[in-house]
């Protein structure tokens, strides 16, 4: 009896141990960078890389777009690199588990992949581990959507986020500033066909 009782608290203490194990992983690699993507999605991320989204963090040095700056009430002079109220648009899972400070989490600087698809952390590894099995039977974008991946077209919100009127460069400053969903879908990177999508 003492014995059973022994194994079944042993178990309880291993379980939920390990289910914390777990979770403190899969917190840690919630946004995993472009890098990643990449390694499967060469043609996007090649797209992606020439945007000047992938270059967002730089805008934010000081020195850096002077006339712009100044010309949205911005002061040229400042450096805006650590700067909350800029790194939410600027970087990628600012306040999300994403983005923390250019020396801690350099990866995910600039507005990347994950910005519009959304955390990679578990998708990705789905994708990895399911490549081959979907070259045979295929797969649907629920299947992923339901893990956390984000078809931006669906939804426009997605990019008003930052691009709407909390956005210092927005259509009141410029008429260039002004987001028109359908253009600027097409213009986020490249389109390639997809091959095993049902
Ligand atoms: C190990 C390889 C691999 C990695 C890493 C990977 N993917 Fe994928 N991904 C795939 C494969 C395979 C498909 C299916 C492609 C096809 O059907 O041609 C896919 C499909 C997609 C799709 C299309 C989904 C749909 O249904 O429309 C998106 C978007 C996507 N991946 C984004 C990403 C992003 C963003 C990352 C990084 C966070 C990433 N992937 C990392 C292999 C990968
Ligand atoms: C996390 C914030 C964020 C989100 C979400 C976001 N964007 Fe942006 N986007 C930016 C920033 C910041 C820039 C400007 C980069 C710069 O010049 O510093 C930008 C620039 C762009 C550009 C111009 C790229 C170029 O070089 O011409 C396009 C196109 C674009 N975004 C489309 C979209 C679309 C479509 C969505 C939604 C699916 C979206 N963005 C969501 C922050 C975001
Ligand atoms: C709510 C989101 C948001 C915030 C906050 C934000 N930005 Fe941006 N920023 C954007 C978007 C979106 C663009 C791109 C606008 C476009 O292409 O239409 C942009 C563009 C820029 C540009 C390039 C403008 C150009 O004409 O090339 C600079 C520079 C910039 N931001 C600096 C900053 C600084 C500095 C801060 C903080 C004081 C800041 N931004 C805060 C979303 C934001
Ligand atoms: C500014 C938003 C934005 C960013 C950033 C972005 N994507 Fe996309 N991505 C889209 C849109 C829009 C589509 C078209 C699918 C839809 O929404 O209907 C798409 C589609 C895809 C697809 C499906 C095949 C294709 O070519 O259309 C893949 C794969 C993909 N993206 C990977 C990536 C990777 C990898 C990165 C980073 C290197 C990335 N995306 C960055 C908006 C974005």
């Amino acid at each position: 009896m003492l014995k059973k009782t022994l194994i079944v608290v042993v178990s309880v203490i291993f379980t939920m141990t390990f289910s914390l194990m777990l979770l403190s992983n899969a917190e840690a690699v919630k946004y995993v960078g472009a890098k990643k993507c990449k390694a499967c999605h060469l043609k996007q991320y090649k797209s992606w890389k020439k945007t000047s989204m992938s270059n967002s963090f730089e805008n934010l040095k000081a020195g850096v777009k002077a006339d712009e700056k100044t010309k949205a009430g911005l002061d040229p002079a400042k450096d805006y690199t650590t700067d909350a109220g800029c790194l939410k648009c600027h970087t990628t899972g600012y306040g999300q588990g994403g983005f923390t400070s250019i020396e801690e989490t350099p990866k995910l600087a600039g507005v990347q992949c994950e910005s519009c698809h959304g955390p990679g952390g578990e998708y990705k590894t789905v994708m990895k581990k399911n490549k081959k099995a979907w070259k045979e039977n295929g797969y649907t974008s629920e299947e992923l959507k339901a893990i956390g991946l984000i078809i931006p077209s669906e939804d426009e919100k997605g990019c008003m986020v930052c691009h709407g009127k909390d956005s210092p460069f927005n259509e009141t400053v410029d008429a260039k500033y002004k987001f028109n969903f359908k253009e600027r879908l097409e213009k986020t990177h490249k389109h390639f066909p997809l091959k095993y999508k049902k």
